[in-house]
């Protein structure tokens, strides 16, 4: 699945090409081996470059069938910001511009094939979705001759699909909450990378996030905390600024329909039976003891958790996800089922005589009482589930798709018995580990998760055979947020890291000898994100001080 060159001869061209705009020092000079390849990522499937470097200019003569006007507008609006007033110089004369955007359904649902030739731009999808990411790759194309004050795009011939269906990013917006600005944001990022899917982690321990309007204390008393751990988790130190922020209804519909417009499903979360302390703290019937409790204001896993043996609990969790399916279209909830301790349980009447009648034979088969339960009522309403691979213990929901955090062995264990599996291990998918030894990075959870090891992760494990690796469905990266406070730190934590795991789930598995070919591209792509206002890592990338004069149209 190594990118390919179609023919040698533009592994030529390429270097000609970089060779004039990159100027008299190109940044490839330190790395005579290196062959930059196309200026994209995540790289294509296969691609050919010519070496006619058209201006983009005048208007462009639009043809697309309705299904595509969301893709049209999106080619439109890029249009009028890159196509630039009259030519300075006799060679830069007008030249007509069209496009012609369709869907072929022979092409992979997510695949395109996109052609640039004599002023021409076709592009055909095997959906809308692979139309939109057809429009990706041609925007990245694009660059500014600044000599001369144009953007050009040259002779192209690319066909593309995905590695993998899944490609996803988590974001904890309970520990510390990001407003819709910044989740917009994140989600521009995801579909630049062609990243298909946000898992929003709405719930936990110290905040719960998201509007229920039959429930109103879960966001007037769960969505706020009297204070919050603050540093190293050894110091035990707390602030005591009440802190919290939930989305409404409206916002969490108006968010959907931004991440739809740009082909990024959304998978909400929403804990249980542990990380509930928020939930709880608004409705501490629900829970074993059934006395009062507090929004978690440090970091970590508490004893109390959902009451498994009381139905109100069902009852109300019920209700609560029949709300979050009105608002979410996708096929996916996630219901959490991680970290659950089983301490309240075991020393719980209504507990204790729930698994009695039910002939469960410990905490651990309450826990899968409690899953199924809640997968019957999902799947009833068309939904499936996902959660956290502790939902393996005590016996796997029949239709259940696992999320393995604790290494592989989940995904695994999932995939060997039939059910598909989404790979997400502490290295190298979780971000809120150091991404370098500096001593002067922010102060994280530890880890160490670089760049590198996330471009050499492949998410489909050795000993699975062809059949069972079908269901690894792909992998996603994750932002925990408790030493992650504000918007800036928690683009530093996810750029330019996303953009290796991007190319990993969409070109394929990765070999050491491509690092450096990526990191040319990775720098590129990082300044396009600084021009836009991210704020991405410098560690992995070439250094700013490189004449680099390659840019791309905002
Ligand atoms: C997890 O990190 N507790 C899923
Ligand atoms: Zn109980």
């Amino acid at each position: 699945m190594a990118c390919r060159f179609t023919s040698l001869k533009f592994i030529g061209h390429a270097l000609l090409i970089w060779a004039v705009l990159w100027g008299s020092a190109p940044l490839w000079s330190q790395n005579n081996a290196v062959t930059p390849g196309l200026p994209v990522i995540p790289a294509p499937s296969t691609w050919n470059v010519g070496d006619e470097h058209a201006v983009l200019r005048g208007a462009l003569n639009l043809r697309a069938p309705a299904a595509l006007e969301r893709e049209a507008e999106v080619l439109r609006s890029w249009w009028s910001r890159c196509s630039l007033p009259a030519p300075r110089t006799a060679q830069q004369q007008p030249k007509e511009w069209s496009a012609q955007l369709s869907v072929d359904t022979s092409l992979p649902t997510e695949g395109y094939r996109l052609r640039v030739r004599a002023g021409k731009i076709t592009l055909e999808g095997g959906s809308d979705a692979g139309v939109f990411y057809g429009l990706q790759t041609l925007f990245q194309c694009a660059h500014e001759d600044t000599a001369a004050a144009v953007y050009r795009l040259a002779e192209l011939e690319i066909e593309d699909r995905p590695a993998f269906a899944y490609r996803g990013m988590h974001l904890d917006v309970s520990r510390h909450f990001f407003d819709v600005a910044f989740i917009k944001k994140h989600l521009d990022a995801l579909a630049r990378a062609k990243m298909n899917t946000f898992h929003w982690h709405l719930t936990d321990d110290q905040g719960w996030r998201i509007e229920i309007k039959k429930y109103p204390l879960l966001t007037q008393v769960g969505g706020w905390r009297s204070g919050s751990q603050q540093g190293p988790y050894s110091l035990q130190y707390f602030d005591t600024l009440r802190y919290g922020g939930f989305y409404t209804q409206e916002e969490i519909r108006e968010v959907v329909a931004y991440a739809a417009e740009r082909h990024i499903r959304i998978i909400p979360e929403l804990e249980m039976p542990g990380h509930a302390l928020a939930a709880l703290a608004a409705y501490p019937e629900l829970s074993c003891r059934q006395k009062p409790l507090e929004v978690a204001r440090g970091w970590g896993v508490f004893d109390d958790v959902f009451c498994a043996g009381n139905d109100s609990t069902f009852a109300f969790l019920e209700d609560v996800l029949a709300e979050v399916f009105a608002l979410f279209p996708g096929e996916y909830v996630h219901i959490g089922g991680d970290e659950c301790p089983k301490t309240r349980w075991n020393e719980c009447a209504r507990c204790t005589a729930r698994m009695r009648a039910e002939g469960l034979k410990d905490a651990h088969e309450l826990q899968s009482y409690f899953i199924q339960r809640m997968e019957r009522f999902a799947n009833a309403r068309g939904k499936k589930i996902i959660g956290w691979d502790e939902i393996l213990e005590g016996g796997l929901a029949p239709n259940a798709t696992v999320m393995s955090w604790r290494g592989e062995a989940g995904g695994i264990a999932a995939a060997k018995s039939g059910h598909d599996a989404i790979m997400t291990p502490g290295t190298p998918c979780y971000w809120d580990h150091y991404q370098s030894k500096d001593p002067g990075e922010p102060h994280a959870i530890g880890g160490f998760n670089p760049v590198e090891l996330v471009y050499l992760y492949n998410p489909v494990p050795a000993e699975l055979s062809t059949d069972e690796a079908k269901h690894i469905l792909g992998a996603q990266a994750n932002l925990w947020t408790e030493y992650v406070l504000t918007p800036e730190h928690a683009e530093y934590m996810i750029l330019p890291r996303q953009l290796a795991l991007a190319e990993v789930l969409w070109t394929g598995p990765r070999r050491s000898e491509d690092l450096a070919e990526f990191r040319i591209r990775a720098t590129q792509r990082s300044r396009a994100l600084k021009a836009r206002g991210f704020n991405v890592a410098p560690h992995f990338l070439l250094p700013e001080s490189k004449p680099f004069r390659r840019r791309e149209p905002k």
